[in-house]
């Protein structure tokens, strides 16, 4: 595997720095501290071709490969973690399902709107009482003559406050279990459906503990009626859309978490170097060199797991445990490192004055979403012991 990147990988990356340093950095701690919805960054991103990474330029994206979309993920999340994870689900868990599985119709008209950055797309999957276990979601869709009827509620849906379109999971049958078949397979479908339908309304956003700028919410489902052209993929083939989606979802994931380790040892470095104590720059100690040795180390390992699940996506493998490894072993790795961070800046560390605080808040939501460590391990698991 070839993990030197193209003139191109250079040149996106570097722009995406130039961005994230001039446009978003000297902004990130205003909008954590105010939780405001970053419109003005997302515009931009938008017109840089941010939203839509690896989306073909025919469906309004960037044309770009996923090892791109990683490059660009670690450079806009390490300077605001929420612009990161608004790009991420637009990118992976919207634009990407659309690409894949959706209609032509559904491509020319939704895709090109959100891979362009002139709509917005979220993700409906997680439930109040079904997270990890995804599959037992209560949201049903009921076939009518001309369409479906979907009822029930989703949560935590990142940029749902905002989004112009979701991407939501519903039950499509739901057979009883008898003596012949005691446990028959619930199946799922996914459907497209725009904000404005009557019957999908939203709560107010979510308070988190980091992440202010992205604001998630719960949303509802009250007799909720759709065309059958609101179908994306199969009928009842909705939990591999968006299980398939997840692997993608998770090297974005995986990449957010790279950005926030990397900001965390960033400004470990810098503090370093200046902060005396007994004499000397704190940076000559052992005790704190062998926390940067340890912060960059681990940092490059999961630089390496993400660019190789990246690489497997573009070469269209099936990268189901690579995604897994590299979400599991960024995010924890992402933690430990802001924790790192904040004990290197002593007192200030733990001071909304200094940015370590924000990113060791931050990181904690990459164990969490697009499936928890838990479930990463799970599924690497599943994984080992099919091989
Ligand atoms: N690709 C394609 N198909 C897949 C697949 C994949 N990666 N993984 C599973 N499938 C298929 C299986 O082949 C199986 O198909 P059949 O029924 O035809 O055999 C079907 O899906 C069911 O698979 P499992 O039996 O493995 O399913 P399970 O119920 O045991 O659960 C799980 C699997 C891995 C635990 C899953 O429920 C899971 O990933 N849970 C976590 C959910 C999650 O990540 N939620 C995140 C929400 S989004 C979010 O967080 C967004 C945000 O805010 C930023």
């Amino acid at each position: 595997m070839n993990f030197d990147l193209t003139e191109e990988q250079r040149l996106v990356r570097d722009t995406a720095r130039d961005f994230a340093a001039r446009e978003i950095a000297p902004k990130a701690s205003e909008i954590d501290k105010s939780g405001r919805w970053p419109a003005e960054i997302i515009k931009k991103m938008g017109e840089l071709g941010f939203l839509g990474m690896a989306i073909p330029e025919a469906y309004g994206g960037a044309g770009l490969d996923s090892l791109s979309y990683a490059l660009v993920m670690e450079e806009i999340s390490a300077a605001c973690a929420s612009c990161g994870v608004i790009m991420s689900v637009n990118n992976s868990l919207f634009c990407d399902p659309i690409y894949k599985f959706g209609t032509e119709a559904q491509k020319d008209e939704v895709l090109r709107a959100c891979a362009s950055g002139a709509k917005l797309g979220c993700f409906g999957l997680t439930e109040p009482m079904s997270g990890s276990d995804a599959q037992t979601m209560s949201t049903n869709a009921t076939k009518t003559a001309d369409g479906w009827v979907i009822d029930g509620a989703k949560n935590w849906i990142t940029n749902g406050p905002h989004a112009d379109y979701i991407l939501v999971f519903a039950v499509t049958s739901r057979p009883a279990p008898d003596a012949a078949n005691p446990n028959p397979k619930i199946k799922h479908t996914a459907f497209l459906v725009p904000k404005g339908t009557p019957g999908y309304t939203q709560a107010s956003p979510d308070h988190k503990l980091g992440i202010h700028g992205a604001h998630s919410c719960t949303v509802f489902f009250e007799h909720c009626k759709v065309p059958e052209s609101a179908v994306v993929g199969k009928v009842g083939e909705g939990f591999r859309v968006a299980m398939a989606t997840l692997d993608g979802g998770r090297i974005g994931i995986a990449s957010q978490a790279l950005g926030i380790a990397k900001a965390s040892l960033d400004v470990s470095l810098a503090y370093a170097k200046e902060r005396k104590s007994f004499g000397v720059p704190i940076a000559q100690h052992q005790a704190i060199q062998f926390m940067l040795s340890d912060m960059a180390t681990e940092l490059d390992a999961a630089r390496l797991l993400t660019w190789r699940a990246a690489l497997m996506k573009d070469s269209n493998e099936r990268h189901t445990m690579q995604s897994a490894e590299a979400k599991l072993y960024a995010s924890e790795m992402a933690t430990r490192v802001a924790h790192k961070a904040i004990q290197i800046h002593g007192g200030y560390g733990y001071s909304s004055e200094f940015p370590v605080e924000r990113h060791y808040r931050d990181a904690r939501i990459t164990e969490i979403y697009e499936g928890t460590s838990e479930i990463q391990r799970i599924v690497i698991a599943a994984s080992l012991l099919k091989a």
